[in-house]
This record gives structure tokens, C-alpha cells and sequence, in this order.
């Protein structure tokens, strides 16, 4: 089989990315190792940023978003029990946030695939990249026990942190930056009123906790828990109670609880792997770069790298210009370092973190007053949450 973007993934990465090929006459080829049920049903993402958005419209997927996304103008920081609200859009220049969950973006993505006439390669197996440094990279697969081979012209690789596309850069051109934090998250769906009516992020001595929503009866909450805890030892009742305390305000208020239906603790970590592209190989979103989800960035860099590589495949196609292309690595890890220094920022900030000691969280808690009372502190906050811009030149 033959094609011109062979894309390896369909997370929202590879999702986006063949929409926008598509919208430029550009064909590609899908392979997904897992079932379409399962890309549709699992729990991720929750916060699309302004540039994610505007994606989303341009591609014809943003419909059912624009219905019903519940769109924030700002979220609240929380410390020593007293609430304050960050005015995203007035410090943003009028940009917004939309709780829109990952899978509801999964659905739509697939559906306008599948509307399109194309297809995606589903439960495929044993993928491998093959001849990346010459014009016809190929990518090799099992479906259905038979062995398959896919030549492509570009090969996308939008796999995620463990799939095979970035390991297919040789090793010594690769340069990668781990960081791992002493933080895990618990995070949980309820049946429950919204806590508020934006997200509230709250520090608190027994540890952070965010506090989300997805639906007026479904509540998504998320407790910082040690990174190697068992879930086994989170009762229901330990949860809310554990919630209630780091949430509570000096007024009394206590976030609403109900029947929890699905918990689950994740490690968090900061990766950036430097370079992003090898002769016609292509990698974005989490198979180039993770960040701790403090920030909500994890999805919307997916969003932005796969435009960025978009415009650059296009540029070749239409006029046979590789000047986006070869410096492809070089604009989209810009804007990735500024999204894991925020990320960063946020998941320090934030988290309360055993090993310091009273001067560090002294300073910690100087540092939320300062970030949610001084205009320079707001804005940062908000330029930085609502999603920078990308920037085409140097
Ligand atoms: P993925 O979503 O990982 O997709 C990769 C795809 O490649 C998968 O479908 C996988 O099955 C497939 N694949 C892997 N290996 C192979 C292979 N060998 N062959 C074929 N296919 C393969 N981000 C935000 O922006 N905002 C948020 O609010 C936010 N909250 C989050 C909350 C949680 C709890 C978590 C876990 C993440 C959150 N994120 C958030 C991060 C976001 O979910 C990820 O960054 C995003 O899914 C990355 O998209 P992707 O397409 O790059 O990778
Ligand atoms: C959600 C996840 C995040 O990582 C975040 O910072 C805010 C909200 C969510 O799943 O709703």
C-alpha cells in the first residue's frame, strides 16, 4: 500500500493531523494499535486552550465542542483556605479555556475520518519504521496476522510516550531531558454537583487537589497521592474525605460529593526529546514530549506540533518548499519548552512537596499570593494557561 503521510497513532495527535491534511487534498494512511471502542471510551484529557479550539473549528470538529464544551474565562487558585479567581480572558486578551473531554474529541476526530471516506487501520501489531533517512520511508505492521507494508512519502509519528517512532531516530542524534516529581495524581469521576463554576486548583498542607467537571452531573476531581500508592488503599470514604479537607474554604464551603465511579493513580513526568524530526520522520505530541498535567498542556502541544507539521507537509506539496519542514524540530520545541517550564512552574507551585522544609514553603506560599494578586503575576498565569502562539520565525 502506498500513501503520502503514513501516521502511526490515532490520539489526537494523528487524529488532527490527517484532518488537516485532508483539508488540503493531502491522503494518509492510519495505524492504531488499539480498538476504535477503546481510543473512544478512555479517560484523559479535560482543558482544550484557545489555540486548541481554534484547531478544532478550522478542521470542521468543533461543533459539538461549541455545543457542549462548558467554556471558562478563568479558574481559581486556592491556598490557606481563601479562594482567588484568575480572570483568564481579561489577562489573556480575550482568550478562553473549554472543559471538552479528550474522548469527546476522540469521537468527533474519528467520526470526520469516517466522513471524509477514509479510513483507520485498527488493532494493527509489530509496528516498525523502516528507511526514514530516504523518500520512501516505509512503516511495517501485522493486521489480522498478516504482515503489511506502508510506503509512504512522510511518516508522522503521533504513538504516544511508548510507541516506536521516536526510538527510530538513531540514538545519537537523540537528546532526551527526563524529569520525574515526587507527586502522583488519584484521579476519580463522580456522580456529584460541580464543586464551582470554574476549575479550582487548591494547596494545601495535606496535598493539592484539582477539582474539574465534565458534565452538571459528572464531576472530574484529582488528588496529588505518593506516585507509587495502590489504588487499593483509596477507599471511597478516604477520598472525599481527603478532598473535603484540602478544598474546604475559611467560610465553610465543602465541595459536594456522590457515588464514585472510576478511580486511578498516575505518575507524572517532564520529557522533551530533542530533536523532533529525522530525514522523514516527523514525531509530535507525546511520543516527542510529556509534561506533568498541572498545566493542561499535554493535549494542546499535540494540537500544535501536528499544525505546525501540517503547514510544513503542505508548503512541500503546493510548492515544493521544505523551509517549514527542515526547521519543523526547531519551531514546535520552542513553544514545547515554554509549555513544560509552565508546567513545571504550575506542578512546583502547586503540589505540596516532602522534602522541603518551613523556608521553601514559606516562600511557596509567597509565591501563590504573589501570582494570584499582582497584575504581572495574573498575567503570566493567564497568558501562559490559555496557550501561547506559535512562532513561525525566530
Ligand atoms: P496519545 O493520546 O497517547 O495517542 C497515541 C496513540 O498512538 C494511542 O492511541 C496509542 O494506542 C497509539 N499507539 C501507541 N503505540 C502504537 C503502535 N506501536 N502502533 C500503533 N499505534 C500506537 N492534556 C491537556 O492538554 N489538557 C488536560 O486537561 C490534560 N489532562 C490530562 C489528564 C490526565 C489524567 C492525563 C493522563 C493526561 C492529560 N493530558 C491533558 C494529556 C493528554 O491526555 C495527552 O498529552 C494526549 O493524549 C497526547 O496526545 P497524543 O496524540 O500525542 O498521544
Ligand atoms: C483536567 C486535567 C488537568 O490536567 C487540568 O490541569 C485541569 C483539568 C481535567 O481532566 O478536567
Amino acid at each position: 500500500m502506498k500513501t503520502q503521510v503514513g501516521i502511526i497513532g490515532a490520539g489526537p495527535a494523528g487524529l488532527i493531523l490527517a484532518q488537516l491534511l485532508q483539508l488540503q487534498g493531502i491522503d494518509s494512511v492510519i495505524l492504531e494499535r488499539k480498538s476504535r471502542n477503546n481510543i473512544e471510551g478512555t479517560v484523559k484529557a479535560g482543558i482544550l486552550e484557545q489555540t486548541t479550539i481554534d484547531i478544532l473549528r478550522e478542521i470542521g470538529v468543533g461543533s459539538r465542542m461549541d455545543r457542549e464544551g462548558h467554556f471558562h474565562n478563568g479558574n481559581y487558585f486556592q491556598f490557606n483556605g481563601q479562594r482567588r479567581h484568575i480572570d483568564l480572558k481579561k489577562y489573556s486578551g480575550g482568550k478562553q479555556v473549554v472543559v471538552y473531554p479528550q474522548h469527546e474529541a476522540i469521537i468527533d476526530l474519528v467520526n470526520a475520518r469516517y466522513e471524509n471516506g477514509k479510513d483507520i487501520i485498527f488493532d494493527v501489531e509489530d509496528v516498525t519504521l523502516h528507511e526514514i533517512d530516504t523518500n520512501q520511508p516505509k512503516i511495517r505492521y501485522c493486521k489480522n496476522g498478516l504482515d503489511e507494508e506502508l510506503v509512504c512519502d512522510f511518516i508522522a509519528g503521533c504513538d504516544g510516550f511508548h510507541g516506536p517512532s521516536r526510538h527510530a531516530i538513531p540514538e545519537n542524534i537523540r537528546k532526551e531531558h527526563l524529569h520525574f516529581y515526587p507527586f502522583g495524581w488519584l484521579g476519580i469521576l463522580s456522580d456529584s454537583a460541580p464543586a464551582a463554576d470554574e476549575l479550582i486548583y487548591s494547596n494545601h498542607d495535606q496535598g493539592f487537589a484539582l477539582l474539574s467537571t465534565r458534565t452538571p452531573t459528572l464531576q472530574r476531581h484529582y488528588l496529588q497521592v505518593d506516585p507509587y500508592d495502590d489504588i487499593a488503599n483509596w477507599s471511597d470514604d478516604r477520598i472525599w474525605s481527603e478532598l473535603t479537607a484540602r478544598t474546604k474554604t475559611n467560610d465553610g464551603w465543602q465541595v459536594p460529593d456522590g457515588p464514585i465511579t472510576s478511580k486511578g493513580i498516575f505518575q507524572m513526568r517532564s520529557f522533551v526529546c530533542e530533536t523532533m524530526q529525522y530525514g522523514r520522520l516527523f514525531i509530535a505530541g507525546d511520543a516527542a514530549h510529556t509534561v506533568p498535567p498541572t498545566g493542561a498542556k499535554g493535549l494542546n502541544l499535540a494540537a500544535t506540533d501536528v499544525k505546525v507539521m501540517s503547514r510544513g507537509i503542505t508548503e512541500y506539496y503546493q510548492k515544493g518548499s521544505t523551509y517549514i519542514l527542515d526547521r519543523y524540530s526547531e519551531i514546535c520545541l520552542r513553544r514545547v519548552w515554554k509549555a513544560e517550564r509552565f508546567s513545571y512552574f504550575m506542578t512546583r507551585l502547586l503540589h505540596t512537596n516532602p522534602n522541603y522544609d518551613s523556608f521553601e514553603r514559606g516562600v511557596q506560599l509567597a509565591e501563590l499570593d504573589y501570582y494570584t494578586s499582582s497584575e504581572a503575576g495574573l498575567r503570566t498565569i493567564a497568558e501562559n494557561y490559555v496557550g501561547l502562539p506559535i512562532e513561525w520565525e525566530k
